[in-house]
């Protein structure tokens, strides 16, 4: 995709937003800073690694701090995508099904751990109050249970007609990403594209589909008013049909890795 391309399809979505009126409900809000909050909310990166960051890690700096990195895009941890084997395994378990109040999510996001246990300290670290409300929203009423949508085997579960529709419908995703997914190249010159993602990635696929890219012109389909469902089938059509597409979850075999954004470790997911 030219730059000038880019660019029109940013005014165009800017214009959109301003005639509308519209802006992103607080839980959505908490979605892109489940992802890389410092993206969304202007905060200088952190530097070092997240104290509960634990020794059997693998990574180290910034991504210690993304919530995706120690809890999976399948909001799972350990007990998902990020089992043992997997190259971002923590042994950190899922916040999926938390039982925490309101209340004590916010406290345990933003204290440290020596007023709450486990407590993240994220208050020091750069999340204001409004964002970790929006992260409890989000923890709240955005969770899925994404075995649902995706199969064990990393397969999109879902109808690849209605998903192809909604790819190619006006604004949706066709005219940024292209009818075959290619406009836009994440690694450049590698070719890793929507269809890439889709079949390395389904997790991290359905996060991004659902709340948008942080700091990028790319919407959330929930804000759209779209189903996790419809978005299940938007990945089944990348999966299936797009360029980098593979028709099965190409995670068997070798993960790309953008670093910002692709969390698959070229592992087999758990039985
Ligand atoms: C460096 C790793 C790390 C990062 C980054 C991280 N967490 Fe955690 N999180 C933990 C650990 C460790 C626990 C405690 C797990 C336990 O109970 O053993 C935890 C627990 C939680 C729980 C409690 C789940 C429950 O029901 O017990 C929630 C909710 C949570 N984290 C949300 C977040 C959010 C939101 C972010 C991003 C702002 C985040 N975490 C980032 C390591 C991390
Ligand atoms: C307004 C333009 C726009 C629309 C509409 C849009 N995207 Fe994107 N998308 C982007 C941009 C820009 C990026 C970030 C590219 C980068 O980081 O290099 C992106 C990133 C992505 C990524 C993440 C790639 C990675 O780095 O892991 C996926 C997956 C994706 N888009 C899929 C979709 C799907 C599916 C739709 C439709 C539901 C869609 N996008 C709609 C512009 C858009």
């Amino acid at each position: 995709m030219s730059l000038r391309r880019i660019a029109g399809v940013t005014l165009l979505v800017s214009a959109m937003f301003l005639l509308t009126g519209v802006c992103v409900a607080d839980e959505l809000r908490g979605g892109l800073l489940w992802d890389k909050w410092w993206k969304v909310n202007g905060s200088p990166a952190p530097t070092g690694d997240h104290p509960l960051y634990p020794p059997e890690g693998s990574r180290t700096g910034d991504t210690t701090f993304r919530c995706k990195e120690c809890h999976g895009w399948d909001y799972k941890g350990v007990d998902g995508a990020y089992a043992p084997g997997s190259s971002h395994f923590t042994g950190i378990p899922g916040v999926f099904g938390t039982t925490l109040s309101a209340g004590e999510l916010f406290d345990l996001i933003k204290n440290p751990s020596s007023t709450t246990p486990n407590g993240h300290d994220f208050g020091t670290f750069g999340l204001a109050d409004f964002d970790i409300q929006d992260l409890v929203d989000f923890l709240l009423i955005e969770l899925i249970d994404t075995d649902l949508y995706i199969s064990q085997q990393g397969i999109f579960q879902g109808d690849e007609v209605m998903g192809e529709e909604d790819y190619n419908n006006d604004a949706v995703c066709r005219v940024c990403h292209g009818t075959d997914g290619t406009n836009i190249d994440f690694d450049p010159p590698d070719g890793v594209y929507v269809g890439t993602i889709a079949s390395e990635n389904p997790w991290e696929f359905i996060h991004k589909v659902r709340f948008g890219q942080p700091d990028t012109a790319m919407p959330s389909w929930i804000q759209r008013g779209g189903s996790d469902q419809e978005a299940a089938n938007i990945g089944r059509h990348a999966q299936f049909n797009l360029v980098g597409g593979t028709g099965e979850a190409s995670f068997f075999e070798d993960g790309f890795e953008s670093g910002d954004t692709s969390g698959w470790s070229g592992q087999a997911p758990p039985p």
